[in-house]
């Protein structure tokens, strides 16, 4: 998989076309759903052919959504650090979804949660959802923010550290916020979020992007 590519060409699809997702994709992508389940003690699922997924009943606020039919729901048990693993964890399927031909849209905001068809414990809660399909085009390019705006380092910044705040650059952030600082400082990384909405989330995707960039001998997140 030519990451560098992938990273690039993803962008948030909103409008999809009617098109069955393979069997082989869907569980080549619930194989990386169960790992990922084990290790992040989580409790994602990939919901498939729900015509309703982002009608009036689940996505209420999300009228410019078209013919997304299929979701995969980030769904975790309740903990301080719930949000950055759905973040870290969910980026991972939407690179994986990217490499296999699919879209997809991360979906943070509010909607009904009624009439859906995942399974939820009293102890987990629904993160967000991540929309995916076919899509009717491969979504826009958006402007970049320069790696100075960023990122900061007490030295001149080596060439993994560029290019692990390169990939971050890319990432998808809630409302294009990108309210994140990436510190090199005594040779460690340090990745903080800001206040504000869904900026945990935000968070993991971008230190899943870093690392993708960087490689993880320069440089390991915990998870
Ligand atoms: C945590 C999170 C929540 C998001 N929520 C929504 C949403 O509710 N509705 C929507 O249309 N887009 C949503 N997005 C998509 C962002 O608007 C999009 O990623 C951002 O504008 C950057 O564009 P790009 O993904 O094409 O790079 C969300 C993205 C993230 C990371």
């Amino acid at each position: 998989m030519d990451i560098d590519k992938i990273i690039k060409e993803r962008h948030s699809v909103r409008a999809y076309i009617e098109k069955n997702i393979e069997q082989n994709i869907i569980d080549e992508i619930n194989k990386d759903i169960e790992e990922y389940n084990a290790i992040g003690d989580l409790n994602i699922q990939f919901i498939t052919n729900e015509p309703n997924a982002f009608g009036k009943s689940f996505l209420a606020d999300f009228g410019k959504f078209k013919n997304a039919s299929n979701y995969i729901a980030l769904i975790g048990r309740k903990c301080d650090k719930l949000d950055e693993k759905i973040g870290y964890f969910g980026e991972k399927l939407v690179i994986k979804a990217q490499s296999l031909g699919l879209n997809t849209c991360w979906v943070g905001g509010t909607y009904s949660k009624k009439n859906t068809k995942y399974d939820i414990k009293k102890d987990e809660k629904l993160v967000c959802v991540i929309a995916i399909g076919y899509g009717e085009n491969n979504g826009k390019e958006r402007k970049l923010k320069d790696i100075s705006s960023v990122a900061s380092s007490d030295v001149e910044m080596p060439d993994w550290f560029l290019k692990g705040v390169e990939f971050a650059l890319y990432a998808p952030t809630a409302l294009n916020q990108q309210r994140y600082k990436i510190t090199l400082k005594d040779n460690k990384v340090e990745i903080v979020s800001k206040l504000g909405f869904y900026t945990k989330v935000d968070l993991g995707i971008i230190k899943c992007h870093f690392e993708l960039g960087a490689g993880k001998e320069h440089y390991s997140f915990k998870y």
